[in-house]
């Protein structure tokens, strides 16, 4: 038995894991695997195009009944600012050059748009039960109807004023995303990284500021995390690097065997490849103009100045400019299936918490 079974109830699944939503890394298969094992798995949907999402979601509905998440960004579009962008390329050139990459080349992105109207349609016509947000929350309209849909609503707070905003906004359920987690910060009421709380301090404290409950995410990565956060108030954790060893995940060659091999201290927080404070390993970009820019534009106008760049390293063998989003414990996972991760986590938080409580 669980010893907080709130989250489990709410969602309707057995066991209290989420795949946590990965942009560019994890589509259909990996949220099939992880529903099927009895957790949630989650379609992150901010790198895909309406058609596309529509696809993985038919794909999701034809092979599992069981409950999924659908996930998305809700960040303000940026504002216009040429200047920024002209300083941002400019900053950019003498890489152009060293690497003979052209600025004209066209090299097709996504958008990372914000969740709208025709992302809401999408939600209504698959009713997955849980629609999770990162960076807020859309605008109240949007909002209303993807509740009207019945879908239980989830979002980022990485701080307690954050967590308290989501529960006052109607989110049913909160992620609590400690400084440890990979990927981007859900940060949306505070632009200052330094402040930014550790999963152990954040936790407690968002469970103690709100009603709803509250879901750990960041730095967990085996049974002793998921422990950890029961223990520290959570009804459920939210795993995201873990899930990056799986065959599943679709990452490159170059990125799994730098998850392999990448230490406690070698991944850093940085806004140089989207305009975003995020988790990444470090690499020769983010030490050279970063971590932290000044000069990088707003999110996320700062990646396409930097995709003819990475093109051209990636082709030959390098990973100097692709951002691999990363959480500080990368080095604690293991190459299991998706599925078989979701039940072995499962299985062996149980054991550990029935051994504790008889050394009680
Ligand atoms: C590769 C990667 C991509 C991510 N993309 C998203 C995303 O699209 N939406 C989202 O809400 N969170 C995203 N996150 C953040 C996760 O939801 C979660 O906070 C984080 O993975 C937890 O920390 P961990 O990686 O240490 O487990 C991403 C994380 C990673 C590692």
């Amino acid at each position: 038995m669980w010893p907080n079974d709130r989250f489990i109830k709410l969602c309707g699944v057995e066991l209290p894991i989420i795949q946590a939503p990965m942009a560019g890394s994890a589509l259909s298969d990996m949220v099939i695997a992880v529903s099927q094992a009895g957790g949630l798995g989650s379609l992150a949907c901010a790198l895909l195009s309406v058609e596309q999402a529509r696809k993985e979601l038919e794909t999701i509905r034809g092979r599992t009944s069981r409950p999924i998440s659908a996930n998305f960004f809700c960040h303000h579009p940026p504002r216009d600012d040429r200047a920024r962008e002209m300083n941002w390329r400019q900053r950019l050139d003498a890489y152009y050059i060293q690497l003979q990459a052209d600025s004209n080349t066209a090299i097709p992105q996504s958008a990372r748009a914000p969740f709208d109207e025709k992302m809401c349609d999408l939600v209504m016509e698959f009713h997955p039960e849980v629609v999770s947000f990162h960076f807020g929350l859309p605008d109240k309209n949007l909002l209303l109807r993807v509740k009207s849909g019945g879908a239980k609503i989830l979002s980022t707070a990485t701080t307690v004023d954050e967590a308290r905003w989501l529960e006052d906004q109607g989110c049913d359920a909160i992620i609590a995303q400690g400084f440890e987690a990979g990927g981007h910060r859900g940060m949306f009421l505070t632009e200052d990284v330094s402040t930014q709380v550790g999963t152990m301090a954040l936790v407690p404290q968002v469970v103690d500021a709100v009603k709803v409950p509250v879901i750990a995410a960041g730095g967990i990565a085996d049974a002793r995390g998921i422990l950890a956060a029961f223990a520290l108030g959570a009804a459920a954790v939210q795993i995201g690097t873990a899930y990056l060893h799986c065959p599943e995940a679709q990452i490159s060659p170059l990125y799994r065997q730098a998850l392999k091999s990448t230490r406690d201290n070698q991944t850093a927080i940085t806004n140089v490849f989207t305009g975003r404070p995020a988790r990444a390993i470090v690499n020769r970009f983010m030490r050279e103009v970063g971590p932290m820019s000044d000069v990088a534009p707003e999110f996320p106008l700062a990646a396409a100045p930097l995709a003819p760049l990475r093109a051209k390293s990636e082709m030959a063998g390098s990973a100097d400019f692709t951002p691999f989003w990363s959480g500080q414990a990368a080095r604690l996972g293991r190459e299991l299936s998706a599925a078989e991760l979701t039940k072995q986590l499962a299985a062996e938080a149980l054991a550990n918490l029935r051994l504790l409580q008889t050394t009680k």
